[in-house]
């Protein structure tokens, strides 16, 4: 299947997605599984359904959540290093829809892109954006690919100089520890030796700033969690009421990370279709990690998948990162 994608990328206008999302039952089976632990937790990746996707694009625009506006101002600033730094005749490979500025603010500096490849798991969001994108970049070969960030992935050389993936946003903190490594390996796969990694990373600071960013006070970090029991009823037949839940977001100093949960304000026996599952009083879901991060707990990761840091940009407040690494 991967091989097909040679021909696509001869013919600009076709954006066909290359689909290699998992079966809705991956979605049952996850949320079953996770809802069965202890304590209970759902892998973040589900947020996002059109309107957990939605959701999160306004918490972008939020007062509070420092992070898209701080990356966007240290892309702005250093872009002219950062595409020096990636080359000529790349093909750039993006974690994420491609929706947001930053993707532009890549492609409009680029040196002569070989192509773009954008990965989402959500394959509506990559269909709109990927026409976007192709709107405005009618010259650039664009591949998207719906896939899981964490299934393994081969791209033929599509005559490319380099691979450079780009991973902004801090998405990576959105995985545990081991995930991160997983993925760091597999992105090192994905480009080879030789290949680069533009990533960005939100960086430890004062708990009031961090807390602050996901507790808005307009509530959308709010409903943005509660979307998952949202999308758990309509398409697993769940029966959450959600009123019966609260939103939860703080900084654990111990791990390095914001967790979000959802905590149960009474005891309650709740339906995923014919599974039952009993919460008490008080226990949650956890449904996010958001790891932050100190420059040398980055370059430990990276190091362990065979990457070193190039370079680091960041703004003035050093709350933000976004580091080129190269693989060995
Ligand atoms: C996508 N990711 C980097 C966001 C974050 O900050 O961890 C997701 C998010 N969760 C709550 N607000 C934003």
């Amino acid at each position: 299947m991967i091989c097909e994608l040679r021909e696509t990328i001869a013919d600009p206008t076709a954006h066909p997605v290359l689909d290699l999302v998992p079966p809705e039952d991956s979605f049952r089976e996850e949320v079953v599984r996770g809802l069965q632990a202890v304590p209970k937790q759902i892998p973040s990746k589900f947020f996002y359904d059109e309107r957990g996707s939605q959701l999160f694009d306004e918490i972008t625009q939020l007062e509070e959540y420092y992070l898209t506006r701080t990356e966007i101002g240290i892309l702005h600033q250093h872009i002219g290093a950062m595409v020096a730094r990636i080359g000529s005749h790349v093909l750039l490979v993006e974690y994420g829809s491609g929706s947001s500025l930053k993707t532009r603010i890549m492609l409009d500096h680029l040196m002569e892109p070989a192509g773009y490849v954008p990965i989402d798991i959500s394959k509506e969001h990559l269909m709109q954006s990927v026409a976007a994108l192709a709107k405005a970049y009618p010259e650039l070969a664009i591949q998207p690919i719906a896939a899981d960030y964490s299934s393994p992935l081969t791209l033929p050389a599509w005559g490319a100089d380099n691979v450079v993936v780009f991973f902004p946003g801090s998405t990576l903190g959105n995985f545990t520890a081991g995930e991160a490594e997983a993925f760091l390996n597999q992105v090192a796969h994905v480009v080879g030796p030789g290949g680069g990694l533009l990533l960005g990373v939100d960086l430890k600071k004062d708990r009031a700033v961090l807390e602050a960013a996901y507790n808005d006070r307009k509530g959308i970090t709010a409903a943005f969690n509660k979307n998952l029991l949202v999308r758990i009823n309509k398409e697993l037949g769940g029966t959450f009421d959600l009123d019966q839940f609260t939103h939860e977001a703080f900084y654990n100093e111990t791990e390095g990370r914001i967790e979000m949960h959802l905590r149960s304000s009474h005891n309650q026996v709740v339906q995923v279709g014919s599974d039952t599952v009993s919460f008490l009083e008080g226990e949650t879901i956890c449904t996010e990690y958001s790891h932050k991060y100190s420059l040398d707990d980055i370059e430990r990761l990276t190091a362990k998948a065979g990457f070193s840091v190039e370079e680091v940009w960041m703004d003035e407040h050093q709350w933000f990162a976004v580091l080129y690494l190269v693989a060995h």
